[in-house]
């Protein structure tokens, strides 16, 4: 008995002394030596692929969200689907995910420069920076060293990713999951500022909320008038009619917190959004966040690098893919 009870004390500490060698934290510019163009490869990729579609940084930074929300932040959302398992992307919660070309790209040219040495992972949250920097002009110095991960599952996605009907109760405990505070919520739900979204995701609050309310009381008549104008009312059998809108019709592609001032006037595009301002435990957030931009921006760039160290593989786990869309042999 004591003989077993050295030998787990011994093991434990054997645990204690290796596990730093298996993990480590992430590191400012950790390609410094490695590969020293991977974020100027990343940047440049992003700024051509910009001018041709304007839509390109809202997809990258969606991307980095639903990335670090399933697993950690380990490339998972790029990986398709195999013979075996359908791939997080087919999930309902990941409709209008996109931005993967732009990845493939980045890392691409990173691949020829050098050769299995950044994450694609670590391009990611790269691509999310700039994008967020392109958009916004607000930066922050984004931390390297993330591996990339070996499983993507649709159902972790379904179960991981917010819908866009919770009320703030679940949204609250969807991110508390995450290790994200309840203002990290309001502060991150800003970025749907820019970018856009399939009438299917909000549908519901034009044509047939509740019993008593056709209409959601909570978005002013006149913001459901243009909508319904721009999204046909959804059929049983589906014609497969979907189109997309702004979250922000003034400045679609600019991130600002005209967010927050939408939620004011009742012109929130998800329910998700809109509750922020209808909720007690949320409005003087809100609040706050149209009175100091400044303040509202510096709180996003924290939040956007904590999110972006979620669960993160680093260290010896995982591995660098050599094709951010297919796990290594
Ligand atoms: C708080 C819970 C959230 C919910 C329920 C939610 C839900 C959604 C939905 C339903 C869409 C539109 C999908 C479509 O119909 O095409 C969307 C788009 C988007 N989301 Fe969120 N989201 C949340 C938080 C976030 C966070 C934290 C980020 C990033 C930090 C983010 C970034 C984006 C961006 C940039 C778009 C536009 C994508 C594009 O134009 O390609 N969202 N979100
Ligand atoms: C430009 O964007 C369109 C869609 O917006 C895409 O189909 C096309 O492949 C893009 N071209 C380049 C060179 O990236
Ligand atoms: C939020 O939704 C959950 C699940 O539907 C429900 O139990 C809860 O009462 C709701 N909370 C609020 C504040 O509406
Ligand atoms: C419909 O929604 C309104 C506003 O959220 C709410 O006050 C009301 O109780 C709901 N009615 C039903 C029948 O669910």
């Amino acid at each position: 008995m004591a003989r077993f009870f050295t030998f787990l004390v011994g093991f434990f500490l054997l645990i204690f002394f290796i596990s730093p060698a298996l993990s480590a934290p992430l590191k400012k510019k950790f390609y410094k030596k490695t590969c020293p163009l991977a974020e100027t490869i990343v940047r440049s990729t992003i700024t051509n692929a910009m001018a041709n579609d304007t839509g390109i940084p809202a997809a990258l930074t969606r991307l980095h969200f639903h990335d670090c929300f399933v697993r950690g932040c380990d490339a998972s959302i790029l990986l398709d689907s195999t013979p075996k398992h359908k791939a997080e992307k087919e999930s309902m919660r990941n409709k209008g995910i996109g931005g993967f070309e732009v990845i493939d790209a980045a890392k691409a040219k990173i691949e020829a420069y050098c050769p299995n040495t950044v994450s694609c992972a670590d391009i990611i949250a790269f691509a999310a920076r700039d994008s967020v920097h392109l958009t916004g002009g607000i930066y922050y110095d984004v931390l390297g060293g993330r591996r990339d991960g070996t499983i993507s599952l649709i159902g972790d996605a379904t179960k991981n990713l917010p819908d866009a009907f919770f009320n703030v109760t679940q949204l609250k405990e969807n991110f508390a999951k995450k290790g994200l505070s309840l203002e990290e919520l309001v502060t991150l739900s800003g970025v749907h500022s820019i970018g856009d979204c399939h009438c299917s995701s909000f549908s519901k609050r034009l044509y047939s909320f509740n019993a008593t309310y056709p209409q959601d009381p909570s978005m002013v008549s006149t913001y459901a008038s243009y909508l319904r104008a721009k999204c046909p009312r959804p059929v049983k059998t589906n014609s497969g009619v979907d189109p997309i809108v702004p979250f922000d019709p003034l400045t679609p592609t600019r991130l600002d917190n005209n967010y927050y001032k939408n939620l004011k006037s009742k012109k929130g595009l998800l329910f998700s959004d809109q509750v922020l301002w209808e909720s007690s435990l949320t409005k003087k957030m809100v609040g706050s966040n149209i009175k100091h931009p400044s303040a509202w921006a510096s709180k996003f760039a924290s939040a956007m690098v904590h999110m972006g160290s979620i669960k993160v593989l680093t260290g010896s786990q995982g591995e660098i893919r050599k094709n951010c869309r297919v796990v290594n042999y």
